[in-house]
């Protein structure tokens, strides 16, 4: 057994402890009693395990999960994980920019709030209802999500809770874990409009949606992707291998194009013998990849080649936070969907914009723009790698979930309480103590926040003004239309040249 193992299902112990506890003479007695009383305990009442580590586990570095095992007994959650927030370092960061997003998806609420009326009518598509109550969560389920993307969002917000203990208000909300988005603009305006307030992984510019991290940054367990923690530092590792000049210096992409139109076209932009496109497509086969552990999907192996291609599916794709992070510069096909961070990104800057209707074409001018200009496009993937290494790590993404969560709660015009039938989650009960020794368990102990942070959350910064936010549109629309160009004069020069 090592000794995460045992730490875990024994609840904390360290060695160290064990070891001056039991050389301690005059304690051992005492010690006996105390243990044959703990066992007695855990036999006949199942509450053995928070029973011997209160009071224990405030000087403990770290609060690991504790399980109670046994047929008879009923997990509970842990009544002595702090419920305060007493951080040690009292200076405090603005967040990333792009958290000033957060205003505009609650501007919709922000000058008549949220009513119970309008939360319940969010009902209709929602997965489940999220509530929180004096820190504690409870989860009222209404149906079943696709793969464990509920499972894993609730895993996300009850260690973000972890994080910053009792330092978020009361609030009710609602949770969609479909892909699209289901509130529609058109249908909510003027000022009597209310719409129902839905949170869910991503939106668009027809949408009122609320956008929320992914389940994906606590592991993706149906296709093996890890907790983004790891994952991230997976790619890093990956980026040292191989340095850019030394890349393939072909545009890059992996992944399932079956799931959407745009996709499939794609396909067609693949290298053959007759025509180069500067491009390599191939097909992700996951089943047959899961059949054989995964071993040719490690993300920090995809980072071999001076472009990548991101492409949305179905909606947006958890994959873009992969491909951007690989210090190769990112050709963004235009997308119709948003996540939570994409909007502040900025083309020419951070990714090179691609034509959805015409990619094949765009594609090779921008690897052909790419290997002449190899410092420009270098600089580029250096800058959206930055973006989602520093801005979008961990650390971060509790950050915004906080904030994101914190403003939406000083929205509601009534008080949240505790449904009827609703039960309390904990990262224990309902969550990792319910699944075996499974890969759910694994993903789940990898991304646990064993501590409460040692900071506060970073400031939010305000809300764009709306001429800074017209400015900056209109920036990237021109940037856009910058790369556009260029793509037209370097086509028709072709044509002419012939
Ligand atoms: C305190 O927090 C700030 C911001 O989060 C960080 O930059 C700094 O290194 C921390 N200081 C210590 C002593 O941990
Ligand atoms: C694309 O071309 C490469 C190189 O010829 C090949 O290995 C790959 O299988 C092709 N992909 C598809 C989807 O046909
Ligand atoms: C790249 O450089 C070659 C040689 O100078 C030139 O013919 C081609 O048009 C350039 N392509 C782009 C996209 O800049
Ligand atoms: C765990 O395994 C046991 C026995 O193998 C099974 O009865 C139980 O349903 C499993 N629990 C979960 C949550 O998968
Ligand atoms: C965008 O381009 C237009 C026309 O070229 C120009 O007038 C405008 O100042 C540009 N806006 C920004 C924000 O760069």
């Amino acid at each position: 057994m090592n000794n995460t193992y045992l730490k875990l299902f024994c609840g904390g112990f360290s060695q160290q402890k064990l070891f001056m506890l039991s050389t301690n003479v005059k304690l051992s007695c005492l010690l006996a009693s105390f243990c044959a009383f703990a066992v007695w305990i855990y036999i006949f009442a199942g509450i053995s395990i928070p029973f011997i580590h209160k009071g224990r586990l405030q000087n403990q570095e770290d609060f690991l999960l504790r399980c109670i095992k046994g047929k008879s007994f009923k997990q509970t959650c842990p009544t002595n994980y702090p419920t305060t927030h007493y951080p040690t370092n009292q200076s405090r960061q603005v967040c990333p920019s792009y958290f000033r997003w957060i205003h505009e998806d609650l501007k919709p609420w922000k000058d008549k709030g949220i009513t119970r009326e309008m939360l319940e009518r969010a009902k209709k598509t929602a997965h489940f209802k999220l509530v929180i109550v004096k820190g504690k969560v409870y989860v009222e389920k209404y149906r079943k999500a696709i793969q464990t993307r509920d499972v894993f969002t609730l895993w996300g917000i009850l260690q973000m809770l972890r994080l910053f203990p009792g330092k978020l208000p009361d609030l009710e909300l609602m949770f969609d874990c479909e892909d699209k988005p289901v509130v529609p603009l058109d249908k909510f305006q003027g000022p009597n409009a209310s719409p129902p307030p839905l949170f869910r992984y991503c939106s668009d510019q027809w949408s009122l949606d609320i956008v929320f991290p992914d389940w994906s940054f606590w592991g993706w367990a149906e296709t093996n992707i890890k907790p983004w923690k790891d994952t991230l530092k997976d790619i890093k590792e990956g980026n040292k291998k191989t340095k850019w000049e030394d890349r393939v210096p072909y545009a890059y992409w992996k992944g399932n194009p079956y799931v959407a139109q745009t996709r499939q076209n794609l396909l067609q932009c693949n290298v053959t013998l007759d025509k180069d496109w500067n491009t390599l497509i191939y097909i992700q086969d996951w089943i047959q990849e899961s059949n054989q552990g995964f071993k040719k999907s490690s993300l920090g192996d995809q980072c071999t080649h001076r472009y990548k291609i991101y492409i949305e599916g179905w909606a947006w794709s958890v994959s873009e936070k992969y491909i951007i992070a690989c210090d190769s510069m990112t050709l963004y096909v235009k997308s119709n969907y948003h996540d939570f961070f994409m909007r502040d990104m900025m083309p020419l800057q951070q990714y090179w914009p691609i034509r959805d209707n015409s990619k094949c074409s765009s594609l090779k001018f921008a690897v052909e723009w790419g290997n002449n200009h190899t410092q420009k496009a270098q600089a580029i993937g250096d800058a959206g790698s930055k973006f989602i290494q520093e801005d979008l790590d961990m650390k971060n993404v509790y950050n915004y979930m906080f904030h994101s969560l914190n403003e939406y709660a000083k929205l509601l015009r009534f008080k949240p309480k505790i449904p009827r039938g609703a039960v309390e989650f904990c990262a224990e009960k309902l969550m990792a103590c319910d699944v075996n020794g499974s890969i759910i368990r694994r993903f789940m102990e990898e991304s646990l926040e064993k501590v409460p942070s040692d900071s506060n959350p970073c400031t939010l910064p305000p809300p764009y003004d709306p001429l800074t936010l017209q400015e900056f549109l209109e920036r990237k629309v021109n940037s856009t239309r910058q790369v556009e160009i260029w793509e037209d004069e370097y086509w028709q020069s072709k044509i002419n040249g012939q």
